[in-house]
């Protein structure tokens, strides 16, 4: 894993978002795995003031994203296609066509599952995979005990990865209690992985994955095992010790 660290959100965002600007640009056609929650908000802000001002196309890239809510739809603004649409897809000149993610709000799950694991394979697989990182190691929402081989399933989310996600909603109440996730096994079939990390919240997950084992009870240690990884973390979030690029 290589280690990348700036100064802040902002840097990190910026770095971020030309990381993934320069493998669209340098690839004839490209499948990019996308996250959702905070952290990528101001990655994507940056990819859109760069379409616009430097005219990078995405008319050749499909996305997959990592996750959905069990029964939110699209158009319900917390699902996260609607944060998709609004934070990122509207704003580029993406076919809508070739963005997909789960659909939390199809009649039978376990297909839905088996169709969005079998529809990455069909499209050749993730080029590059875009990660956040939960306070308890979660990668998607793939929580804490997390089977290594698991493939695209349905999950019951930790009380702290609701409590932590309740912010965007009324309240804790209306947080779905499940969700649907690429498994870890497909995350890690991604060619390239790119983990984005900021703030001190974030320190004691970062400080676990370089310093603990290769663990199912720390699903982002298992990232150790890929041979592709970069980690964009800002001061606040990198450990005492572990050394960084800058
Ligand atoms: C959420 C998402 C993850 C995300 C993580 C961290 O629950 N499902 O994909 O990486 O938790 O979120 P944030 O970036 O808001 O800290």
């Amino acid at each position: 894993m290589k280690l990348i660290e700036v100064k802040d959100y902002q840097e990190m965002s910026k770095r971020a978002a030309e990381f993934i600007i320069a493998k669209v640009r340098a690839a004839d056609a490209i499948n990019l795995g996308l996250a959702t929650g905070g952290t990528p908000v101001g990655t994507y802000e940056y990819m859109i003031e760069d379409h616009k001002q430097n005219y990078t196309s995405y008319r050749d890239v499909t996305t997959f994203n990592l996750d959905e809510y069990v029964g939110l739809s699209g158009s319900n603004p917390n699902s996260y296609r609607y944060y998709m649409d609004e934070k990122l897809f509207n704003h580029i000149d993406i076919v809508k066509l070739n963005t997909h993610i789960p659909n939390g709000d199809a009649a039978d799950m376990e297909k839905e599952c088996l169709r969005y694991e079998n529809q990455i394979e069909q499209h050749g697989g993730i080029d590059l995979q875009v990660l956040g990182i939960g306070s308890n190691g979660h990668i998607g929402f793939n929580e804490p005990g997390t089977s290594f081989e698991s493939s695209t399933h349905i999950v019951d989310l930790a009380p702290s990865t609701r409590e932590a996600n309740a912010r965007y909603f009324d309240n804790l109440d209306e947080v779905p209690d499940k969700a649907v996730t690429m498994g870890i096994a497909t995350i890690l079939k991604s060619r390239e992985i790119l983990l984005l990390a900021s703030g001190e919240k974030k320190r004691d997950a970062l400080a676990k994955l370089f310093n603990g084992e290769v663990d199912e009870r720390f699903p982002a240690s298992i990232l150790k095992n890929h041979p592709c990884v970069t980690i964009i973390a800002d001061k606040a979030a990198i450990p005492e010790g572990v050394i960084a690029r800058k």
